[in-house]
């Protein structure tokens, strides 16, 4: 699908998106586009319940005296409810309703109302990142009939100075690509998409400027990642480390660091998961394809900033070499770990990867993500990602970065109390806490491998993917939760 941007003009061919403020109250293109029609909409209004709250949306087929095939008039609910967001969503909403309607043409001519939060060319802007993050789809794997085939082809955002909203829309376009690379990782079943395979597809990254560094099992072994490797010896396929690295910033900076979990599938080992729980794990990899995907939106925008993704990659199975409860490994920083749950696999991977990533490169800041405990979704449900952190600076900005891109995070604490939970009689801690604070306990156990830098652990087990009703502008079961926020993160507090 195309996106443009064009100067309001006559009514052209095509479907043409206007608004209506709430209570029914027509925007100046409405007005016009009102009368081009002998009266069309105010007709319709007159018939039908829509008032203009936000949305809702309403279409008038092949309008009478005009060239365009349908008008959908859009809600614009509250003014001052009127932001990026409100955008965002009015312009999915509507291109989910007309993408396979036989319209191939979509012209968004929105007025935001007067005392609306957004306009200009980062209304066109938002309204273009909507449109396109609705229009994703992940077919690979199946013949689509005609008549689930799209045939929206392109869609014009109509505002006064395009050549601000291209460049509104230039690092949103790179963002919307590292969104739909997330999903499509998400997506892809672990039969496709294991470990080795995930590595590969990261070498795409090196065509926009990224250095991608690829560890096989003897590289980690000479490391010392014992954590890692022990969750993916049963597994047939091998487990991989990559390190990926983009440079847009000061030589001299250092980097900010981003880790993802990812488990190309999560069986729960020898602590095997119960049919219905392993439903859904080849998603297990969220945190790791969160990383990929912001990584892509940093060097596609060319961000200034120095930023490394680290993702451990592995399968967890159950086997003949599969890893036993009562087990124990040391990690790569000398602390030992007691196994007495298989299935708390993503805490040693991530062990590994957080403790080479400090080492390595002494990062302004760390922040992982991982689809790491189930508890996330009891407390959270699929609204917010869980957020631990060791610094209020950190947490505070991740929180707001969340707000403004539809990505929210709640924090929750970390402590002494907590810590003592994983306390072992035979290791220096083991790998699960007792039945309560399930997610606590993990996040403490990653707090044990860093050191003195800010950090902050994302918990995204509740929105990496969503087997419910579907978010407006998140149409696959894989969301791509996490590139948005973190792009945002970048680019507010530590771009030059
Ligand atoms: N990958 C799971 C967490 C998960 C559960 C993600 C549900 C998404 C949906 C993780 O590896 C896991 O199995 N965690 C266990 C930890 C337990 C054994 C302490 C869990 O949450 O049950
Ligand atoms: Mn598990
Ligand atoms: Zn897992």
């Amino acid at each position: 699908m195309d996106i443009g941007f064009s100067t309001p003009g006559a009514i052209g061919p095509g479907a043409l998106v206007v608004g209506i403020q709430d209570g029914g109250v027509l925007s100046e293109t409405a007005e016009r586009a009102d009368k081009a029609s002998g009266g069309a909409i105010k007709r319709a209004l007159s018939f039908s319940r829509f008032n203009g709250q936000a949305g809702q949306t309403l279409d008038i087929v092949a309008p009478a005296g005009v060239k365009a095939s349908r008008f959908i008039l859009a809600g614009l609910g509250k003014a001052d409810g009127f932001d990026a967001a409100a955008a965002e969503r009015l312009a999915a909403t509507v291109l989910g309703r007309l993408l396979l309607s036989g319209e191939q043409t979509l012209t968004f001519a929105i007025d935001p109302p007067k005392k609306g939060k957004i306009g200009g060319s980062d209304l066109a802007a938002h309204l273009a990142l909507g449109a396109t993050l609705r229009s994703y789809r992940f077919d690979h794997y199946r013949k689509v009939k005609d008549d689930e085939t799209p045939t929206v082809k392109k869609v014009i955002i109509a505002t006064a100075d395009v050549s601000a909203a291209k460049r509104a829309w230039a690092g949103m376009a790179a963002l919307g690509e590292g969104i739909f690379l997330a999903r499509d990782l998400v997506n892809e079943p672990a039969n496709v998409l294991y470990p080795d395979q995930f590595a590969k597809r990261m070498q795409s990254l090196k065509k926009l400027g990224v250095k991608v560094e690829i560890f096989d099992v003897p590289a980690m072994r000479k490391l010392g990642m014992n954590a890692l490797l022990g969750v993916g010896q049963g597994s047939a396929h091998e487990s991989r480390m990559v390190v990926m690295s983009w440079n847009g910033g000061k030589t001299k900076d250092a980097p900010l660091a981003f880790i993802g979990k990812g488990v190309c599938f999560d069986s729960g080992g020898l602590s095997l998961k119960p049919a219905n729980s392993m439903m859904g794990m080849k998603g297990d990899m969220g945190g790791a394809a969160a990383v990929a995907g912001l990584m892509h939106a940093l060097a596609k925008r060319k961000a200034r900033v120095n930023a490394v993704g680290l993702i451990g990659l592995v399968e967890n199975m159950p086997d003949g070499k599969a890893q036993r409860p009562n087990d124990i490994v040391r990690t790569m920083s000398g602390q030992t770990i007691e196994i007495l749950n298989t299935d708390a696999e993503g805490r040693l991977v991530l062990a590994d990867v957080l403790w080479y990533a400090q080492g390595r490169f002494r990062p302004r800041f760390m922040v992982n993500l991982a689809t790491l405990t189930g508890a996330i979704l009891v407390a959270l449900g699929a609204e917010h990602a869980g957020l631990f952190s060791n610094s209020d600076e950190l947490a505070e900005r991740l929180t707001k970065s969340g707000l403004v891109e539809s990505e929210p995070v709640w924090r929750l604490p970390l402590g002494d109390g907590y810590d003592r939970l994983v306390k072992s009689k035979i290791a220096d801690m083991k790998n699960i806490g007792g039945p309560n604070a399930g997610s606590i306990t993990a996040a403490q156990i990653l707090q044990r491998f860093v050191n003195k830098v800010p950090w902050a652990h994302l918990d995204i087990a509740g929105v990496a993917w969503q087997d419910g009703e579907q978010k407006p502008l998140a149409p696959s079961w894989g969301t791509g939760w996490g590139v948005r926020v973190l792009n945002r993160l970048v680019a507010d507090y530590y771009e030059s």
